[in-house]
Protein backbone atom coordinates (compact mmCIF):
# COMPACT_ATOMS: atom_id res chain seq x y z
CA UNK A 1 0.00 0.00 0.00
CA UNK A 2 1.16 3.79 -0.70
CA UNK A 3 1.78 5.69 2.46
CA UNK A 4 0.02 8.53 2.52
CA UNK A 5 1.90 11.62 2.02
CA UNK A 6 0.62 14.68 4.51
CA UNK A 7 -0.14 17.61 2.72
CA UNK A 8 -1.07 21.32 3.67
CA UNK A 9 -3.19 23.43 1.78
CA UNK A 10 -2.88 27.28 1.72
CA UNK A 11 -6.00 29.14 -0.16
CA UNK A 12 -7.35 32.50 -0.52
CA UNK A 13 -7.56 36.00 -2.79
CA UNK A 14 -4.84 37.59 -4.69
CA UNK A 15 -2.15 39.38 -2.57
CA UNK A 16 -2.93 38.34 0.79
CA UNK A 17 0.31 36.78 1.51
CA UNK A 18 -0.26 32.67 0.70
CA UNK A 19 3.13 32.62 -1.50
CA UNK A 20 5.25 33.83 1.60
CA UNK A 21 4.05 31.83 4.21
CA UNK A 22 3.88 28.74 1.66
CA UNK A 23 7.14 29.07 1.26
CA UNK A 24 7.87 29.40 4.60
CA UNK A 25 6.56 26.58 5.66
CA UNK A 26 7.63 24.19 3.11
CA UNK A 27 11.58 25.57 3.83
CA UNK A 28 10.47 25.19 7.43
CA UNK A 29 9.04 21.66 7.23
CA UNK A 30 11.49 20.70 4.45
CA UNK A 31 8.56 19.60 2.07
CA UNK A 32 7.58 20.01 -1.51
CA UNK A 33 5.87 23.20 -2.64
CA UNK A 34 3.64 23.42 -4.96
CA UNK A 35 2.47 27.02 -6.48
CA UNK A 36 -1.07 26.35 -7.97
CA UNK A 37 -1.40 29.55 -9.49
CA UNK A 38 1.75 29.14 -11.86
CA UNK A 39 -0.08 26.59 -13.27
CA UNK A 40 -2.93 28.79 -14.47
CA UNK A 41 -0.54 31.55 -15.26
CA UNK A 42 1.84 28.80 -17.71
CA UNK A 43 -1.38 27.72 -19.55
CA UNK A 44 -2.79 31.14 -20.32
CA UNK A 45 0.91 32.24 -21.38
CA UNK A 46 1.39 29.43 -23.78
CA UNK A 47 -2.31 30.17 -25.22
CA UNK A 48 -1.21 33.65 -25.68
CA UNK A 49 1.98 32.35 -27.31
CA UNK A 50 0.35 30.33 -29.74
CA UNK A 51 -2.21 32.75 -30.54
CA UNK A 52 -5.23 30.99 -28.99
CA UNK A 53 -8.17 33.53 -27.00
CA UNK A 54 -8.25 32.72 -23.37
CA UNK A 55 -11.87 32.70 -23.83
CA UNK A 56 -11.69 30.00 -26.20
CA UNK A 57 -12.17 26.66 -23.83
CA UNK A 58 -12.25 23.98 -26.26
CA UNK A 59 -8.27 25.27 -27.39
CA UNK A 60 -7.34 25.89 -24.02
CA UNK A 61 -7.91 23.08 -22.03
CA UNK A 62 -5.68 20.45 -24.65
CA UNK A 63 -2.62 23.36 -23.77
CA UNK A 64 -3.40 22.51 -20.11
CA UNK A 65 -3.38 19.05 -20.32
CA UNK A 66 -0.29 18.72 -22.69
CA UNK A 67 2.20 21.99 -20.78
CA UNK A 68 5.58 20.64 -21.17
CA UNK A 69 6.42 22.77 -17.40
CA UNK A 70 9.53 22.49 -15.39
CA UNK A 71 10.02 23.95 -11.68
CA UNK A 72 14.03 23.69 -11.35
CA UNK A 73 14.61 24.90 -7.65
CA UNK A 74 17.51 27.95 -7.01
CA UNK A 75 19.76 28.38 -4.43
CA UNK A 76 17.51 31.30 -3.04
CA UNK A 77 14.53 28.60 -2.44
CA UNK A 78 12.49 30.52 -5.44
CA UNK A 79 11.77 27.69 -8.04
CA UNK A 80 13.13 28.61 -11.71
CA UNK A 81 9.96 27.88 -14.56
CA UNK A 82 10.40 26.67 -17.53
CA UNK A 83 7.69 26.09 -20.59
CA UNK A 84 8.81 24.17 -23.58
CA UNK A 85 12.57 24.60 -21.90
CA UNK A 86 12.75 28.10 -22.26
CA UNK A 87 12.77 30.00 -18.67
CA UNK A 88 9.30 32.21 -18.28
CA UNK A 89 9.93 33.03 -13.85
CA UNK A 90 9.45 36.64 -15.08
CA UNK A 91 6.65 36.66 -18.30
CA UNK A 92 4.26 34.49 -15.81
CA UNK A 93 4.62 37.60 -12.96
CA UNK A 94 3.26 40.26 -14.61
CA UNK A 95 -0.21 42.04 -13.74
CA UNK A 96 -1.24 40.81 -17.08
CA UNK A 97 -0.32 37.30 -16.58
CA UNK A 98 -2.26 37.01 -13.46
CA UNK A 99 -5.64 38.68 -15.00
CA UNK A 100 -5.13 36.02 -18.05
CA UNK A 101 -4.54 33.13 -15.15
CA UNK A 102 -7.82 34.31 -13.70
CA UNK A 103 -9.36 33.91 -17.47
CA UNK A 104 -8.12 30.42 -17.68
CA UNK A 105 -9.30 29.43 -14.75
CA UNK A 106 -12.68 29.89 -15.14
CA UNK A 107 -13.11 27.18 -17.80
CA UNK A 108 -14.02 23.80 -16.03
CA UNK A 109 -12.47 21.49 -18.36
CA UNK A 110 -8.89 23.33 -17.89
CA UNK A 111 -9.33 23.14 -14.15
CA UNK A 112 -9.65 19.26 -14.84
CA UNK A 113 -7.04 18.81 -17.17
CA UNK A 114 -4.23 20.52 -14.60
CA UNK A 115 -5.89 18.01 -11.21
CA UNK A 116 -3.72 14.99 -11.40
CA UNK A 117 -0.88 17.07 -12.35
CA UNK A 118 -1.23 19.26 -8.89
CA UNK A 119 -2.19 15.91 -7.21
CA UNK A 120 1.09 14.06 -7.99
CA UNK A 121 3.30 17.19 -6.21
CA UNK A 122 2.29 15.46 -3.28
CA UNK A 123 5.36 13.36 -2.63
CA UNK A 124 7.33 12.88 0.39
CA UNK A 125 7.54 13.74 3.14
CA UNK A 126 5.03 16.44 2.21
CA UNK A 127 3.47 19.26 0.18
CA UNK A 128 2.37 22.63 1.06
CA UNK A 129 0.00 23.73 -1.22
CA UNK A 130 -1.19 27.33 -2.28
CA UNK A 131 -3.99 28.19 -4.38
CA UNK A 132 -7.41 28.82 -4.63
CA UNK A 133 -9.28 25.54 -4.52
CA UNK A 134 -6.55 23.49 -2.64
CA UNK A 135 -8.75 22.50 0.79
CA UNK A 136 -11.98 22.44 -1.66
CA UNK A 137 -11.18 20.34 -4.10
CA UNK A 138 -7.16 19.59 -5.12
CA UNK A 139 -6.43 18.28 -1.76
CA UNK A 140 -9.76 17.85 0.14
CA UNK A 141 -8.25 15.60 3.08
CA UNK A 142 -5.22 17.49 3.89
CA UNK A 143 -4.06 17.17 7.07
CA UNK A 144 -4.26 21.24 7.82
CA UNK A 145 -6.25 24.06 5.62
CA UNK A 146 -5.67 27.73 5.93
CA UNK A 147 -7.76 30.10 4.04
CA UNK A 148 -5.95 33.61 4.32
CA UNK A 149 -8.28 36.61 3.93
CA UNK A 150 -7.42 40.59 3.66
CA UNK A 151 -9.68 43.43 2.53
CA UNK A 152 -9.22 44.58 -1.25
CA UNK A 153 -7.76 47.75 0.24
CA UNK A 154 -5.08 46.46 2.42
CA UNK A 155 -3.76 43.89 -0.48
CA UNK A 156 -3.72 46.67 -2.63
CA UNK A 157 -1.94 48.84 -0.52
CA UNK A 158 0.59 46.17 -0.19
CA UNK A 159 1.44 45.81 -4.04
CA UNK A 160 1.53 49.37 -4.00
CA UNK A 161 4.13 49.36 -1.78
CA UNK A 162 6.34 46.73 -3.76
CA UNK A 163 5.77 48.13 -6.54
CA UNK A 164 6.91 51.51 -5.41
CA UNK A 165 10.14 49.98 -4.20
CA UNK A 166 10.75 48.59 -7.64
CA UNK A 167 10.85 51.91 -8.98
CA UNK A 168 7.99 51.24 -10.91
CA UNK A 169 4.46 53.34 -11.52
CA UNK A 170 1.72 52.76 -9.85
CA UNK A 171 -2.29 53.66 -9.16
CA UNK A 172 -3.50 52.84 -5.65
CA UNK A 173 -7.27 53.31 -7.12
CA UNK A 174 -6.89 51.07 -10.33
CA UNK A 175 -4.81 47.99 -7.82
CA UNK A 176 -7.66 48.40 -6.01
CA UNK A 177 -10.18 48.12 -9.21
CA UNK A 178 -8.21 45.12 -10.51
CA UNK A 179 -7.97 43.32 -7.30
CA UNK A 180 -11.56 43.61 -6.94
CA UNK A 181 -12.35 42.42 -10.56
CA UNK A 182 -9.82 39.28 -10.02
CA UNK A 183 -11.87 38.27 -6.40
CA UNK A 184 -15.14 38.62 -8.28
CA UNK A 185 -13.77 36.19 -11.07
CA UNK A 186 -12.23 33.86 -8.64
CA UNK A 187 -15.38 33.76 -6.10
CA UNK A 188 -18.25 33.66 -9.00
CA UNK A 189 -16.85 30.91 -11.19
CA UNK A 190 -19.04 27.92 -11.52
CA UNK A 191 -16.15 25.22 -11.17
CA UNK A 192 -13.81 25.38 -7.72
CA UNK A 193 -14.89 28.69 -6.76
CA UNK A 194 -12.79 30.95 -4.30
CA UNK A 195 -13.90 29.79 -0.91
CA UNK A 196 -12.76 28.43 2.10
CA UNK A 197 -12.93 24.81 2.89
CA UNK A 198 -16.19 23.93 5.67
CA UNK A 199 -12.78 22.19 7.66
CA UNK A 200 -10.18 25.39 7.01
CA UNK A 201 -9.06 27.74 9.76
CA UNK A 202 -9.21 31.33 8.27
CA UNK A 203 -6.90 34.55 9.42
CA UNK A 204 -7.70 37.62 8.57
CA UNK A 205 -4.35 39.14 7.76
CA UNK A 206 -5.11 42.63 7.23
CA UNK A 207 -3.24 43.92 10.62
CA UNK A 208 -0.82 41.33 10.68
CA UNK A 209 2.77 40.82 9.37
CA UNK A 210 4.54 37.74 7.81
CA UNK A 211 5.98 36.85 11.44
CA UNK A 212 2.43 36.73 13.23
CA UNK A 213 0.43 34.76 10.36
CA UNK A 214 3.11 31.93 10.15
CA UNK A 215 3.05 32.07 13.74
CA UNK A 216 -0.40 31.34 14.07
CA UNK A 217 -0.25 28.90 11.27
CA UNK A 218 2.55 26.83 13.00
CA UNK A 219 0.56 26.52 16.25
CA UNK A 220 -2.26 25.20 14.23
CA UNK A 221 0.04 22.90 13.06
CA UNK A 222 1.83 21.13 16.16
CA UNK A 223 0.83 17.51 15.38
CA UNK A 224 3.69 18.15 11.89
CA UNK A 225 5.94 20.70 12.95
O1 LIG B 1 -2.21 32.76 -7.08
P1 LIG B 1 -2.00 33.47 -8.42
O2 LIG B 1 -2.17 34.95 -8.35
O3 LIG B 1 -0.73 33.08 -9.09
O4 LIG B 1 -3.20 32.89 -9.36
C1 LIG B 1 -3.49 33.44 -10.61
C2 LIG B 1 -4.91 33.09 -11.01
O5 LIG B 1 -5.01 31.69 -11.23
C3 LIG B 1 -5.99 33.43 -9.98
O6 LIG B 1 -6.53 34.71 -10.17
C4 LIG B 1 -7.03 32.37 -10.21
C5 LIG B 1 -6.26 31.21 -10.78
N1 LIG B 1 -6.04 30.12 -9.79
C6 LIG B 1 -7.09 29.24 -9.61
O7 LIG B 1 -8.15 29.42 -10.19
N2 LIG B 1 -6.91 28.16 -8.80
C7 LIG B 1 -5.76 27.98 -8.14
N3 LIG B 1 -5.64 26.91 -7.34
C8 LIG B 1 -4.70 28.89 -8.28
C9 LIG B 1 -4.88 29.98 -9.11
Amino acid sequence: MSKIVPVITIDGPSGVGKGTISQLLARHLGWHFLDSGALYRLTALAARRQGIALEDEALVAPLAASLAVEFVPTADGEAKVLLDNQEVSNDIRTAQAGVDASVVAAHPTVRAALLQRQRDFAQPPGLIADGRDMGTTVFPNAAHKFFLLASAEVRAKRRYKQLIEKGLDANLGSLVEEIEQRDERDRTRSASPLRPADDAVSIDTSDKGIDAVFAEVLANCTDVV
